[in-house]
């Protein structure tokens, strides 16, 4: 686990409640490129010799994350639209997500003209909880047969279902912090070995 990172959120987030924590100061409204750059280069590091040909992330928030660590591969970088464009044609893959944090549905986008079956896709997101978000992206990737090579989350909220729900279904997932809870208002990571 990233100790910067770690260090950064106990500096920066604020526990809302037991179920979410507040990181506007350098992933959800402000960036932190320099910081950003550093998520980037583990993430790499973790992920050694994979083939990795495009990164795929959700608007808006994993864009910046997705973004550095495409440059680092120097490869081309998706990021599927949670509205249909007005310029999107028919020649979409499409998949619904369900956000039980905003108790709505909605459809996610990726043209087809972006991915093919020789793609080695690794996902980015900035927050694992449920999983609907990564599963709706691995839904719209599949559809073009391209790989899924993992899936990287900036943080993961353990005590959610999200990863578990990823690791079923055999995905390789690699996050960088994994919070084990936000009780009383504090971040309690879960320790582990990288
Ligand atoms: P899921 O995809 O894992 O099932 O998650 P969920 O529906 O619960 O999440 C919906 C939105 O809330 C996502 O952002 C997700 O990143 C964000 N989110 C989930 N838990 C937290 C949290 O503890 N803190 C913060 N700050 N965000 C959280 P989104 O609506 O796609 O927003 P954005 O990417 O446009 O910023």
């Amino acid at each position: 686990m990233m100790e910067q990172l770690k260090a950064k959120m106990r500096a920066e987030g604020s526990v809302i409640d037991t179920h979410v924590l507040k990181v506007d100061t350098f992933l959800n409204h402000q960036v932190d490129p320099i910081f950003m750059l550093s998520m980037a280069e583990e993430w790499k590091r973790r992920l050694g010799d994979e083939k990795i040909t495009k990164i795929v992330t959700l608007e808006s928030s994993g864009i910046a994350p997705a973004l550095i660590l495409a440059q680092l591969y120097g490869v081309e970088m998706i990021f599927a639209r949670k509205k249909k464009s007005i310029t999107m044609d028919d020649s979409i893959y499409t998949a619904d997500v369900y956000s039980y944090t905003k108790k709505l549905s909605h459809t996610i986008t990726i043209s087809k003209s972006f991915l093919t079956e020789q793609d080695h896709v690794l996902i980015i997101d900035d927050f694992l909880a449920n999983g609907e978000a990564a599963l709706g992206l691995c839904d719209v990737i599949e559809q073009s047969g391209a790989t899924i090579a993992a899936i990287g989350i900036v943080i993961e909220k353990s005590f959610q279902p999200g990863r578990q729900k990823l690791l079923e279904k055999n995905y390789r997932v690699e996050s960088l912090a994994r919070i084990a809870s936000l009780n009383n208002g504090e971040i309690t990571f879960i320790e582990e070995k990288t």
